[in-house]
């Protein structure tokens, strides 16, 4: 176990199971979580989930449902029952899909097991102003929207959402200690920020006030991933807990 890592989930971005089960196999000791994005869930199933949860390890998977409330509640349950411990939806939504991705994922959970929590995706960081004009109608801000879907996450009783390093600042400010504040876009100082556009140092997003840190390329691509993990939860470790 390394101190730190428990706020790092390492996200096993590839295409089938064997590289990703033994990137988790090596990195596990060290106590970080794992991300199942949809390259590996579409890939290989949902039981890529459950043999991960088996091994004891905490499985984030980052589906990003967004359906009719009765199709989202279906999903939720499956995903809980196969061992998730966090999930994502998608804020857009609305409140009756929340609300039925918070009752399936109850309603999945093994017994003598806690529910997954359920995080929201406000707005996708790949998205400019003029896109999310173009393809949800909304004119405003990308920022402003962030905050506004943020504020409606908390409302809805979902137990924290996904953002930009950057936006974790005014985010724990509006939405209080309680919301989970969960941010990809992390890098090591002085890397390469590859597609990301907004990116931190695991340091910056933990005292911005991020909870979980996601992180791809940065361990996956390391020359030695365990170390590559190891300096980053020092660096978690060192900018303290909140
Ligand atoms: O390789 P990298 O560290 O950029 O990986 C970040 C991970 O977080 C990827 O799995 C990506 O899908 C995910 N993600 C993201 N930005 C979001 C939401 C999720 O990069 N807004």
């Amino acid at each position: 176990m390394k101190p730190g890592a428990e706020r790092i989930f390492v996200a096993l971005d590839f295409p089938a199971r064997e590289p990703a089960l033994d990137l988790a196999r090596r990195l596990a000791p060290l106590g970080c979580g794992f991300k199942v994005g949809l390259e590996l869930l579409s890939a290989e199933g949902p039981g890529i989930i459950e043999e991960l949860a088996d091994q004891g390890l905490r499985v984030f998977v980052d589906a990003k449902l967004h359906d009719i409330p009765n199709t989202v509640h279906g999903a939720a349950r499956a995903l809980a029952a196969r061992g998730a411990w966090m999930i994502t939806i998608h804020v857009p939504g609305g409140p009756e899909m929340a609300a039925a991705a918070l009752a399936g994922a109850r309603a999945g959970t093994p017994p003598g097991r806690e529910p997954p929590r359920v995080v929201g995706v406000t707005v996708l960081t790949s998205l400019s102003a003029a896109q999310l004009a173009q393809g949800a109608g909304v004119e405003r801000d990308p920022a402003a929207e962030v905050v506004r879907r943020a504020l409606a996450a908390r409302r809805w009783g979902l137990d924290g959402v996904v953002c930009a390093p950057q936006e974790a600042r005014d985010l724990r400010r509006l939405l209080g200690p309680d919301m989970l504040l969960v941010t990809p876009g992390i890098r090591p100082a002085g890397s390469a920020p590859d597609d990301q556009r907004r990116v931190a140092t695991a340091g910056e997003a933990v005292c911005w006030g991020a909870d979980y840190l996601v992180v791809g390329r940065p361990v996956r691509e390391a020359a030695h991933p365990v170390a590559a993990l190891a300096a980053l939860a020092e660096e978690v470790e060192r900018a303290g807990a909140r």
